[in-house]
């Protein structure tokens, strides 16, 4: 939507007439000043398929409970994206044009209003956390503990989003490594990202003691127990950690399924979590490990990328797939994964949104 000028055009018009609504943003709005501003536009041409939409909006509302994006601000919002496709659109821009958008939009954010309201009266707008361990696997890999002292319910295989002290009002998401436990603690898996503002304080300067605030839990990325049938996980670098709290889940049911489980990075060193995997494979006779590594020569085990490796070690028309990673990674198993026959509502998938570096 018109580049950087639309965003700037958006937020200058919501600051000037709500000054109050300048807070909940990011002190800098020189980065990602789209982040808003593009999925408004995304979210709210879309409404006219609201069906689809629910689940996502019903998230996105509770999770715009811990920005401070209360009921009364949604109106301004609304009225300074009209506002600003007004403005862009020039002679092209109708009253007729002007009240669809604007009714778009109030459907929209009646959903996500809803669904704040109901999530108020079940838990806070964010838990606190403190972190209990942190381990550097490598110097850009980082795993850690938090403990959190509210209980927050949720499926193996969602997230939460991330912000701390260090980087106020910076949120980023971040997918839970474990099953849920009795004892109030989650696991990370984080990478950083080369410039990556919050990944580069989760990593490098995290340490016991560190506060940090987190989201309602989000995401489909969940298991299906109904299915019945066996299961293939597909692991790029971090992107292991919501398919481990998944086998975690798993290894909970009485008649675990057969779980097949890839874990792909460029060289060994990026397999940080291998030496867990195995230790759990050893006690589970229902679960295969298999690292595989794409840019290391001397490698003992499975070389290439992860498409390359799954088409080459069995046939998954009859399981459930659970891929997860980086971008180019978890495009490259979906196209491979339909390649082979693997019918689409078998794959379910979560895409971290980076690319290696
Ligand atoms: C549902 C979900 C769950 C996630 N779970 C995890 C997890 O468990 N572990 C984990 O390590 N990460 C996870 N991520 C990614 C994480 O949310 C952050 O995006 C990542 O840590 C980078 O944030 P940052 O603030 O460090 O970088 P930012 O400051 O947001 O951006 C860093 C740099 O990357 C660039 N960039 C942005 N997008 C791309 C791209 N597609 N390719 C290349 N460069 C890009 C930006 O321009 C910028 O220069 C998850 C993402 C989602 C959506
Ligand atoms: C229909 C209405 C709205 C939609 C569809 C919407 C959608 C979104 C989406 C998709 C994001 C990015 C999510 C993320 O990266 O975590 C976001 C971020 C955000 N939204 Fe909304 N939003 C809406 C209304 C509002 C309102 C009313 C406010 C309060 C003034 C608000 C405040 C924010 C803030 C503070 C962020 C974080 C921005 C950043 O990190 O730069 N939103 N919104």
């Amino acid at each position: 939507m018109h580049g950087d000028a639309a965003p700037l055009f958006f937020y200058s018009d919501l600051f000037l007439r709500h000054p109050e609504t300048r807070d909940l943003f990011p002190v800098s709005m020189a980065a990602q000043r789209d982040r808003l501003v593009h999925a408004l536009a995304r979210v709210v041409s879309g409404a006219g398929h609201l069906d689809g939409l629910t689940g996502y909006l019903q998230d996105l509302g509770r999770e715009h409970r811990k920005f401070g994006a209360i009921a009364e601000y949604y109106p301004y919002v609304g009225a300074s994206l009209v506002a600003t496709l007004a403005y862009f659109n020039g002679p092209a821009w109708t009253p007729e044009l002007a009240g669809d958008w604007s009714a778009a939009y109030g459907r929209v954010a009646e959903v996500m209003i809803e669904a704040a309201a109901e999530d108020a009266g079940r838990g806070p707008a964010c838990w606190e956390a403190t972190v209990i361990a942190h381990e550097r696997r490598r110097f850009d890999i980082a795993t850690f503990r938090v403990a959190i002292t509210e209980p927050m319910p949720y499926l193996p295989g969602q997230s939460v989003s991330m912000e701390s002290p260090e980087r106020p009002r910076i949120w980023r998401f971040y997918s839970m490594a474990n099953a849920p436990r009795d004892d109030l603690t989650m696991d990370f898996h984080v990478r950083m990202i080369d410039g990556g503002t919050l990944s580069m304080v989760l990593t490098r300067s995290l340490a016991v003691g560190s506060r940090l605030r987190i989201g309602a839990p989000v995401g489909t990325l969940t298991y299906d127990t109904g299915s019945g049938r066996d299961v293939l996980l597909v692991a790029g670098s971090t992107g292991l950690a919501p398919l481990k709290a998944i086998a975690e889940q798993i290894s909970r049911l009485a008649g675990p399924p057969r779980v097949h489980l890839l874990f792909g990075a460029r060289t060994a060193d990026g397999l940080y979590d291998l030496a867990d995997l195995e230790k759990m494979a050893a006690g589970c006779p229902w679960l295969t490990v298999v690292p595989a590594v794409s840019h290391e020569a001397g490698f003992p085990g499975e070389r290439g990328m992860l498409h390359e490796v799954l088409a080459r070690s069995g046939n998954w028309r009859e399981h459930d797939v659970y891929a997860c990673g980086p971008t180019p990674m978890v495009e490259a198993t979906v196209n491979q994964l339909t390649a082979l026959g693997v019918p689409q509502d078998q794959i379910h998938v979560e895409d971290f949104g980076w690319s290696e570096p």
